[in-house]
Formats: structure tokens, sequence, C-alpha cells
């Protein structure tokens, strides 16, 4: 496993991606510089057999416009908002609304479907930055991002983002991976383990009601680990509009400080992942939109072939003063920290 740079594509306006290649030397990930994408984290099994742990595509093109976002760096704000709008210092923003044209999701995707720019690429570690202008997407302030991503001796790969704006805004990060520790198949076997007693249920659009409820004795109960497709097709409410799990759990654990927060086990190669962050919330979403078409290396990409773990402030904070806010004042830095660590039993 080399360390390198490549050309992996071209836009649809002829502009060059690259694709960097970090590793440790026992696993390693693959990033575009589109959309500061994570494609691929190569991973070994118990016997040493390696496999891309992540969902995504051979070629470039549909990273161009997938919604499903595959991979990618979310900003300035990850999911949503409700109606496209909110308050700060007492001013109304009306940000892009690009899901049917009533609520913003991912930030409108400026983040996710823009260059970076290269700053740092090592053997084991990149670092990507993003400028969005004040007003850009609706959004308050200038805003400068950095994202890195580092293979660890853990064999984790680290995400690190840090953003400062230059007016109060709303500052929000994730990273929209699809994981399937078997690299084949579906993830309705794999077991999940979420450290989180209570999660934010949505209405039918998925915007968050308000309430944080108690996971016990319901579906969204992760607490001891659970096949993921053990009752993703039972007949709770929550499941069923959302046609799978599509919710932020509320993480134990103080906002700030680094934790173990789910881990996610496939018996067949025996590989595990375990998610570490300081954020308060995690997108469970079990890929229930994902339609039917060619992936990566010959494989097919289909509903529930993979399942994200999108660490995150709760969805449409602004409006939710019950949830923990992630208003930043201008020049006040965001930082945070996700890691997805790797081992075989
Ligand atoms: C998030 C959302 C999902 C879906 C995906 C992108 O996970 O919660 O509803 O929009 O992003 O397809």
């Amino acid at each position: 496993m080399e360390s390198l740079k490549k050309l992996f594509g071209k836009t649809s306006k002829g502009e060059e991606v690259y694709a960097y290649t970090i590793t440790n030397g026992k696993i390693s990930a693959e990033i575009l510089d589109f959309g500061a994408t994570l494609r691929s984290i190569y991973v070994p099994d118990k016997n040493g057999n390696v496999a891309d742990v992540t969902i995504g595509y051979e070629d470039f093109a549909p990273y161009e416009t997938s919604s499903a976002y595959e991979g990618k760096t979310v900003g300035r704000y990850a999911n949503r908002i409700c109606g496209g709008k909110f308050e700060i210092n007492g001013k109304e923003y009306n940000v892009e609304k690009n899901e049917n044209n009533i609520t913003c999701l991912h930030g409108g995707g400026e983040f996710s479907f823009n260059f970076w720019k290269v700053e740092n690429f090592s053997d084991s570690s990149i670092t990507l930055s993003f400028e969005s202008e004040d007003g850009s997407f609706g959004f308050p302030g200038k805003m400068e991002a950095r994202v890195t991503f580092t293979v660890t001796e853990r064999n984790g790969v680290e995400i690190r983002y840090s953003a400062v704006a230059d007016k109060d805004t709303i500052i929000n990060f994730t990273n929209h991976s699809y994981f399937n520790l078997a690299g084949k198949g579906d993830i309705l076997g794999h077991l999940l383990k979420i450290n989180a007693n209570a999660f934010t249920p949505t209405d039918e659009i998925n915007i968050p009601t308000g309430e944080i409820k108690s996971v016990a004795a319901t579906p969204m109960d992760f607490r001891e680990f659970k096949v993921i497709g053990k009752e993703i097709n039972s007949d709770y409410a929550q499941l069923v509009n959302a046609g799978g799990y599509d919710h932020n759990f509320c993480l134990i654990g103080e906002k700030g400080q680094i934790r173990a927060v789910a881990e996610a086990y496939d018996p067949e190669s025996e590989r595990r992942m375990t998610v570490y962050t300081d954020l308060p919330g995690i997108q469970l979403y079990t890929g229930n939109f994902l339609e039917r078409c060619s992936g990566k290396a010959g494989r097919e990409n289909y509903k529930n072939c993979g399942f994200c773990l999108e660490t995150q402030y709760y969805p449409d904070t602004p409006n939710q003063k019950n949830f923990p806010q992630c208003t930043f004042k201008a020049g006040e830095e965001y930082n945070s920290v996700t890691i997805f660590e790797f081992s075989a039993d």
C-alpha cells in the first residue's frame, strides 16, 4: 500500500479531480479533493484479506451529482434545517432549500460538491481547506474550514474539523461515509451498538419534533449489540416514515469530550469498527434512499448496502432551543474530531 496522489477523473467542466491515499502500512484511506470525499477505506479481516469497507463509485461522475453524499465532507451545517430558516441575534436567515424546496439538507451541498484545496499531504495524513463566502447558500459569515484525515497507529481514520467565520453563525460538520464491514452484500446482518439512551423523533419530513425520547422498549434501542435488520421493518411509526433508520441519537457523555460512542461488527469477516467523537449526536442512516446502481469495483449499490454513522450536533439546532447549540461567535473557532477505528477479531 503506497501513499500517492493520482488523477481520479474530471468534472463535467473538465477540471481534474485527484485522489490521495494515506496509510499506516496496515489500513489505508483514499480521499478526493472534490468534496473532501473519503472515497475508500481498506481494512484487513482476521485472515488478512483486505476489503474496501465503504460504499461509493468506481468513476468520478456520480460524485459530482449523487444526492446520497457517499463519503462526503458535509458543511457548513450537516442534516436538516426546518423551512430553511433560522434566527441569529434577532435576524432571520433564509438558506438554500435543496430538499423538496422545503428543507435545507446538508447546508445545500456547498462543501460537498466543490473542490477543497489540499494544504498538506504526507504518508498518513492529508489536510484540505475550503472558503465559503458571507451569504453563500444564505448562511451568515465568510467561513474558513479545514479538515484533516489521518490514518492513526491504532488503525483509525481520524477526521479533525476546524472552522471559523467572521460573523456569528451556525457550524456543524460531518462525514457521510456509508460503511459495509463485509465489503459486500447488505448491512442488515451487521451488529450495532450506540451509546445513547435517547433519540430525537422526527415528523413526516424528517424534522425533529423537539422531543428527546428514551430508546427503551423501542426499535431505537441499540444500547446492547443488536442486528441492524432485526427491527428495521417493524411497524414503529418512526421507522415506517423514514423507510428504516434515519435518526439522530443523543450520545451519552459530555459534549467536547472524546469518547467511544458506537461500535459495529460484521460476524462473517469479524471486522469491527469503533466510532469516537466529541460531538453530542450521531445520525444512524441505513441507506434507505439508495437506488440500485453500479458501485465500486464491480459491486452494486442498493438500499441497505451500507450504513452511515454521521457524528453531529442534533439536526435543526438553531430552531430547537432545548438541543445543544452550535452557534459560534464571529472569530470563535469550531473544532471537532471523529475517529472510525478498525480491528478484526
Ligand atoms: C442524511 C439524511 C438522509 C439522507 C442522506 C443523504 O443521512 O438524514 O435522510 O438525506 O443524508 O441521502
